[in-house]
């Protein structure tokens, strides 16, 4: 059985420890944070990842997987160490790269024999060769490779995304340690997963670039959705026209509050500053991030056209995480929202299915509800912040009748909006004309077009 360490126990950490393990391998997940380890130890997994905690528990009952506190041992025990440490922000958008070093020089300090060193976390181009560096001085009687292996996993699917990847990057300086690493993934490699294989510095370069034109895509479909507005367009229509051009794609065209999470605003800031720093002029990238501060901003300008100042109003908020399926609060949208309305002097209301515990505790005054249709009691207006299937299907006459005006703006343009002006809404979406009660509207194709499903998908 081949011997994995994995630095790190995040979101990304976790998965790769858990999944490494479920191919068979024999596992060591390691942190510097003990609490978190005893946690784990005790069959505690700290984040919510749908499969995650039953993989876990398989392989930890198979013996494969297991969790230390004891870091030069486990150094010492295994062939592979899998980096997957925290990379995050600095205030002026760089990148904080301390926990990765902190990391390198521990390697350094422990390993006996010769070991192939795997970058997970997301790292500026550069970080390999700074690494070998580190470890170089700290040791430099022991051979060591160093490989860059960028994980592209997305919260609420990691472990059908790391098992089911579009594609597995694995950047390394020589064949020895390349076809080590192309071996761990021997069971990914024979279900056709297509590989890319490159230097260190390439693949390092290749996730920044794709979670910037991610990015970028999300914040393009916005842009176009505001000037749907001022003309009366559909973006709807508009990104599945765009999408369906194979060179596009349809993915991540949903034009909404802004993308939030653990990743694009970090790493789109990062590669702003990585590109900064290399004195290279990035207009284009320099202006994905304060793209989507304008789009959140954008949002609550909607919502005070749709309720006049916020002072003395209830607004209630429907989702608070930011995307459904997580109880991640990381720069979600509804945070910047919560944040204007209390400062205002407005109450806001809120439900999400998994987040609320974690937002009670970052907003004190927020009031938690145990429905939507609770969270709607009394309020002036309705946000719809978050995407979560449960509100698909939401009673809309229900929520109408608990609303005190039945105002609604959806971030998330999940509603039909000629079915909610007929149900007496007045209804504010994302790049589709406003619908108001009695309000005389021009009748729209996406009006009689299927509640606008047969245009959605
Ligand atoms: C992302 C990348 O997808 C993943 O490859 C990378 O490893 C980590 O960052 P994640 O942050 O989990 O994953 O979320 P993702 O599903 O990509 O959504 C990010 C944000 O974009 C969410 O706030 C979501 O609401 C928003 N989004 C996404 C849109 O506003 N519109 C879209 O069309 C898609």
């Amino acid at each position: 059985m081949r011997s994995i360490c994995v630095m790190g126990t995040g979101y990304v950490g976790l998965v790769t420890g858990a999944c490494l393990s479920d191919f068979g391998n024999a596992v060591t997940c390691v942190d510097i944070d003990a609490q978190r380890i005893a946690r784990l130890k005790a069959g505690e997994v700290p984040i919510y990842e749908p499969g995650l905690e039953e993989m876990m528990t398989r392989n930890i009952g198979r013996g494969r997987l297991s969790f230390s506190t004891e870091i030069p041992f486990a150094i010492k025990a295994s062939q592979l160490i899998f980096i997957a440490v925290g990379t995050p922000s600095m205030p002026d958008g760089d990148v904080d790269m301390s926990y990765v070093f902190e990391a390198a020089r521990t390697i350094g300090r422990y390993m006996e024999d010769y070991k192939i060193i795997v970058n997970k976390s997301t790292v500026p181009v550069g970080t390999g060769v700074q690494v070998a560096e580190l470890i170089r001085q700290t040791q430099p009687g022991v051979d060591f490779d160093i490989v860059s292996n960028p994980e592209f996993l997305r919260e609420g699917s990691a472990i059908d995304d790391f098992m089911h990847p579009d594609r597995l990057v694995i950047g390394a300086g020589n064949q020895r340690s390349l076809e080590a690493v192309v071996d761990v993934y021997r069971p990914l490699y024979q279900n056709d997963i297509p590989m890319v294989l490159t230097d260190v510095e390439s693949a390092e370069m290749i996730k920044y670039a794709a979670n910037a034109l991610l990015a970028t895509k999300i914040s393009f479909i916005n842009e176009i959705a505001n000037i749907c507005e001022a003309y009366g367009a559909d973006v709807t229509a508009v990104a599945r026209g765009m999408g369906l051009d194979q060179r596009i794609g349809p993915r991540n065209l949903s034009a909404g509050a802004g993308y939030g999470g653990s990743c694009f605003p970090k790493d789109v800031a990062g590669l702003a500053a990585i590109a900064r720093k290399g004195q290279v002029d990035s207009p284009l990238i320099q202006s994905i991030n304060p793209s989507n501060g304008h789009q959140r901003r954008r949002m609550i300008a909607k919502l005070r056209e749709l309720v006049g100042p916020f002072s003395g109003r209830t607004i209630c908020l429907l989702g608070l995480s930011f995307k459904p399926d997580t109880d991640d609060l990381r720069e979600a949208p509804a945070l910047e929202m919560i944040e204007t309305l209390q400062a205002e002097g407005a109450t806001v209301r809120a439900y999400d299915p998994a987040s609320m515990e974690k937002a009670q505790q970052l907003y004190p005054n927020l009031v938690c509800c145990e429905s939507p249709y609770r969270a709607a009691e009394g309020a002036d207006a309705l946000v719809l912040m978050t995407e979560w299937n449960e509100f698909r299907n939401i009673d809309l006459a229900v929520l109408h009748s608990a609303l005190k005006a039945p105002r609604m703006l959806d971030c998330r343009n999940l509603y039909h909006p000629r079915q909610m002006q007929e149900m007496g809404f007045e209804y504010l979406s994302v790049g589709r004309p406003p619908r108001r009660p009695g309000q005389e509207t021009p009748e729209k194709t996406s009006d009689w077009l299927l509640g606008g499903y047969m245009l959605r998908r």
